[in-house]
């Protein structure tokens, strides 16, 4: 596979794809970096590359014969992906915006946002109308598009709690379609966009309900404490957002200084059998009962027991304050952050006999 950018494989890739006809008039360049577009500074290029400003461009792209059959990958913000070699197909960027209040009623606010809207501008955009519901999601790198695939969710809320409904343009049938939240089909970090409807979906926007009797969700340790040393006893909507924009900016890396994709692994689910067993061996063990009953372990305390906080592998590295994050510490590839993740994967799998399973997409 190519990993390496360089100006030769471009050309290659632009004279390959510039000598088969394409029939749209959509502007689709080849042989583009996407080092600027995935948040691990990983350089990998994108065959084709096209971006998506208006989302009528999307039957066009059915259309054609030659396009439709390439894969596809959407990028929102890159914040939830590990490219581990070039992507031999078209890249679509995006870049889709807009943010309107589709109604009112008395129970909640719905506010429609373009995919390519940026997260936290929306959240913020949210607080300074006055609306809350998302403030627990402040910070969280990416795009809106890409909220629902994984479910982001932080300091005790899910996304999936305030999305009314996800519209997208479906490939196999060429239509824009609705799925409500049932449809959505969410969990832990997932939902039916990283499964049944990965290939065939496009996702344009998204409705949120935030709600008019608006209660604060303090129920996470770290947020508590953090709203307690600020002496807040009934915070607002905007001092729970500033309460986590602080915790996030202690324990997690900027994209913007140093590569990475949040945490790159889930917190493992496992039956209360052998987390039972598990907290006989290890009576430290960091674990939370979930409401059927199995547990959730806390994938950073296990990967920090195996001693990987701060090391690296190759300029692939482990963060020092948080070791659920992988970062670029400059050049790395994405197959060597890939390496390191299964080097750490085969550890704790020793060590505790779980499997990690990692978070960001990989291609
Ligand atoms: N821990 C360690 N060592 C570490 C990291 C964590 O011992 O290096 C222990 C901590 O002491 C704590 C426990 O693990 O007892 C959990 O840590 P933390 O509260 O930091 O949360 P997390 O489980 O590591 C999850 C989400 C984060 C989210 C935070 C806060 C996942 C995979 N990660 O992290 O989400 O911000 O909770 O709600 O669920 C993301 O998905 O990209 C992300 C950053």
């Amino acid at each position: 596979m190519l990993v390496n950018c360089g100006q030769n494989r471009r050309s290659v890739l632009r004279a390959v794809y510039n000598r088969r006809s394409m029939s749209s008039n959509l502007p689709i360049q080849h042989g583009v970096s996407l080092r600027h577009l995935n948040t691990f500074g990983v350089d990998a290029l994108a065959h084709s590359y096209l971006e998506l400003s208006d989302w009528s461009m999307l039957p066009a792209l059915r259309n054609d014969l030659l396009l439709r059959q390439l894969p596809r990958l959407v990028l929102g913000g890159g914040s939830n992906i590990l490219l581990t070699a070039d992507f031999p197909g078209l890249v679509l960027q995006m870049q889709l915006r807009g943010i309107t209040v589709v109604r009112q009623d008395a129970e909640a606010t719905i506010v429609r946002a373009a995919a390519g809207e940026n997260w936290h501008d929306f959240v913020l955009w949210t607080l300074a109308q006055g609306y809350g519901g998302l403030e627990n999601l402040s910070l969280i790198p990416g795009s809106v598009g890409a909220a629902p695939i994984q479910n982001i969710g932080a300091y005790g809320a899910e996304v999936e709690q305030c999305v009314e409904s996800v519209r997208v343009f479906d490939f196999d049938s060429g239509e824009v379609v609705a799925l409500t939240r049932a449809e959505c089909a969410f969990a832990y970090r997932d939902s039916i966009f990283k499964h049944g409807m990965r290939e065939r979906a496009v996702i344009l926007d998204v409705s949120f309900a935030l709600p008019r009797n608006w209660q604060p969700n303090t129920r996470y340790t770290e947020l508590a404490q953090e709203l307690e040393s600020r002496a807040i006893a009934t915070p607002s909507a905007r001092q729970i957002s500033d309460a986590v924009i602080a915790i996030r900016r202690r324990k997690l890396p900027d994209p913007a200084v140093i590569g990475n994709a949040g945490s790159f692994f889930k917190n493992p689910l496992i039956p209360a059998a052998q987390r039972d067993a598990l907290l006989l061996q290890h009576p430290q063990l960091v674990s939370y009962v979930q409401p059927d009953g199995s547990y959730k372990l806390a994938a950073g305390w296990l990967i920090d027991q195996c001693g990987w906080k701060g090391r690296n592998l190759g300029a692939a590295g482990v963060y020092e304050k948080q070791a659920l994050v992988l970062v670029n510490r400059g050049g790395a590839t994405g197959a060597e952050i890939w390496r390191l993740a299964q080097a750490i994967q085969a550890d704790v799998m020793v060590r505790f006999g779980v499997q990690l399973e990692a978070e960001p997409v990989l291609i």
